[in-house]
């Protein structure tokens, strides 16, 4: 079979695992892999090349997609989603398999019901791509997070100061949360809860005022808080550090991961979980169940509709929220 491969939206680690096991496996079966470039984009454009295990190889332990990406719709582009369906045709392409967020995915979801024989693959360090409570680059993102909020807690601790550090997520806390949970925050604010600001600064006050001497405020950068404070155009973090040094008189500084987060090796678990999931995605090509993305489920991979990614993204669920809360003060 003649199988494409994109990798679009933002990068994460373990993209480059999934190509390579996507290239190995098809390849040792007699199919030809074309990679994409830039994600959507490529196709659009036509933009490609044969990739063999050669190109490969040594690509497991990187970062990045060796394929690039790009946040990048067919639809919202003139004669977009023709010109993909012109690509397919002149690279003669039997099927597509797409590695994405819930905007990659959505995209590949519309082209799926006009017809395009497409398998999804799930990745976002943010965690939440609906019908899958996994994908790649997530486990990694929280490591280095938690990481990087241990190293805030050494030099909180030294200053006696309030540290608050802000992680990405726009619409789900999934990181927030499990990168905060694991490097033992004091509070976390989340897309999925209001923080009240006033109560967080007493509580931390509170703290203060019975042995602590510093703490540490995770913040996703698409928290919600009550009142009209969140319309400030500020980034949920100097927000958050703004407003909680006024209210607790503490001496404070703010850390922004950013796009650290998203770079790097991945884990040893991302690694596997992007090769199961490269192999299970060819094997749904070879089994033509298109329409489809492998996905993770009760820590089992299978294969869940497209269709599943339209239900937009997925929230932290309530168990994991109720032990950040049990853990902090807010
Ligand atoms: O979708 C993944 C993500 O890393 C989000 O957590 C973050 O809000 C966004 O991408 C940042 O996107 P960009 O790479 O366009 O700055």
């Amino acid at each position: 079979m003649r199988i494409g491969l994109l990798t679009g939206g933002g990068d994460c680690p373990g993209l480059n695992a999934a190509i390579r096991a996507v290239v190995r496996v098809a390849t040792t079966t007699g199919d030809e892999i074309i990679g994409f470039h830039r994600g959507w984009r490529g196709v659009v454009e036509g933009d490609s090349g044969m990739l063999t295990t050669a190109e490969t190889k040594g690509i497991l332990q990187s970062g990045g997609t060796i394929l690039r990406t790009a946040r990048y719709h067919p639809d919202e582009h003139e004669g977009g989603t023709a010109a993909v369906l012109s690509t397919l045709e002149r690279d003669r392409l039997d099927a597509l398999i797409v590695v994405g967020g819930d905007g990659t995915l959505g995209s590949a979801n519309q082209l799926a019901h006009l017809g395009v024989p497409i398998v999804g693959i799930p990745k976002t360090i943010d965690n939440d791509v609906s019908g899958t409570t996994r994908c790649i680059g997530f486990d990694t993102a929280v490591a280095t997070a938690a990481d990087a909020i241990d190293r805030v807690h050494t030099t909180g601790e030294s200053h006696d100061r309030l540290m608050v550090v802000e992680v990405m997520g726009r619409t789900t806390g999934w990181l927030a949360v499990s990168a905060g949970i694991a490097a033992g925050a004091d509070a976390i604010c989340l897309p999925e809860e209001i923080t009240d600001l006033d109560a967080l600064a007493k509580a931390i006050r509170e703290r203060h005022d019975t042995g602590s001497s510093s703490s540490i405020v995770v913040v996703a950068e698409g928290a919600h808080f009550l009142g009209a404070i969140e319309r400030r155009s500020d980034s949920m973090g100097t927000l958050v550090s703004t407003e909680l040094a006024t209210r607790t008189g503490f001496e404070t500084r703010l850390t922004v991961l950013g796009h650290v987060q998203r770079g790097g090796a991945p884990t040893a678990a991302d690694r596997l979980l992007a090769t199961t999931f490269g192999v299970a995605a060819v094997e749904a090509v070879h089994g033509r169940s298109y329409n489809s993305m492998v996905c993770v489920l009760n820590e089992q991979t299978e294969l869940t509709s497209l269709d599943a990614v339209a239900k937009g993204p997925r929230p932290v669920p309530d168990a994991l929220l109720d032990i950040a809360r049990r853990l902090t003060v807010n």
